[in-house]
């Protein structure tokens, strides 16, 4: 697992086509995310390429909370641990201000990603509210799901990987 670079975008993009129902968006987005947020994202990879991604980054002003925006697992890969393995990745880089908080959307039909963030909270000892927030008329007529909001917290963040005993 590492963080991203600017040589990245086109497979971040590659590899989110290949998990619905994540939203496609631009190869231009991408590359933003790689040239402003990469210490808010992560990648895993094997020989044969990219098999994870997710995508997040700090909301202005709230320095104590992680927001994820899209998290993948290539389905060659799933139900291996990788996209939990990411999210605590993550959350135990060394950082001056880490995050104590977690916050995604998700709708209410996607199972995979809410039972992962349920095991996240479990894993991080801390409760997961939810409330609505972007209702499914903001997306435009029968064209997406509600979107409201989990957060996962308050949480001491893991303790790096490299801190920890062999
Ligand atoms: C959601 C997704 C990222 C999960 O990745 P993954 O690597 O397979 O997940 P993990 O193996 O780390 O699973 C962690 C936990 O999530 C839950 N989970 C994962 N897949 C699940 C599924 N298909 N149904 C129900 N729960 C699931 C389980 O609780 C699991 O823990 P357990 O195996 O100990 O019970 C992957 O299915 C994916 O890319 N889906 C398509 C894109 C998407 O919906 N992304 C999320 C929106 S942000």
């Amino acid at each position: 697992m590492r963080l991203p670079a600017r040589a990245d975008g086109p497979a971040m993009q590659d590899l989110v086509a290949r998990c619905p129902p994540l939203d496609l968006n631009s190869a231009y987005l991408y590359l933003l995310l790689t040239e402003h947020f990469p210490d808010t994202c992560i990648l895993a990879e094997d020989d044969d390429g990219l098999l994870g991604m997710v995508s997040g980054y700090r909301p202005p002003g709230r320095d104590d909370t992680l927001f994820v925006w899209q998290v993948a697992v290539d389905p060659r890969a799933r139900g291996r641990g990788l996209g939990l393995d990411m999210l605590l990745g993550l959350l135990s880089r060394r950082s001056p201000r880490p995050a104590h908080w977690v916050e995604t959307t998700v709708g209410p039909g996607n199972r995979a990603s809410r039972g992962l963030f349920r095991r996240l909270a479990v894993r991080l000892d801390a409760s997961l509210n939810e409330t609505a927030l972007f209702d499914a008329a903001l997306f435009g007529a029968g064209t997406h799901e509600a979107e409201p909001l989990l957060r996962i917290g308050p949480f001491t963040p893991p303790v790096p990987e490299s801190d920890r005993n062999p």
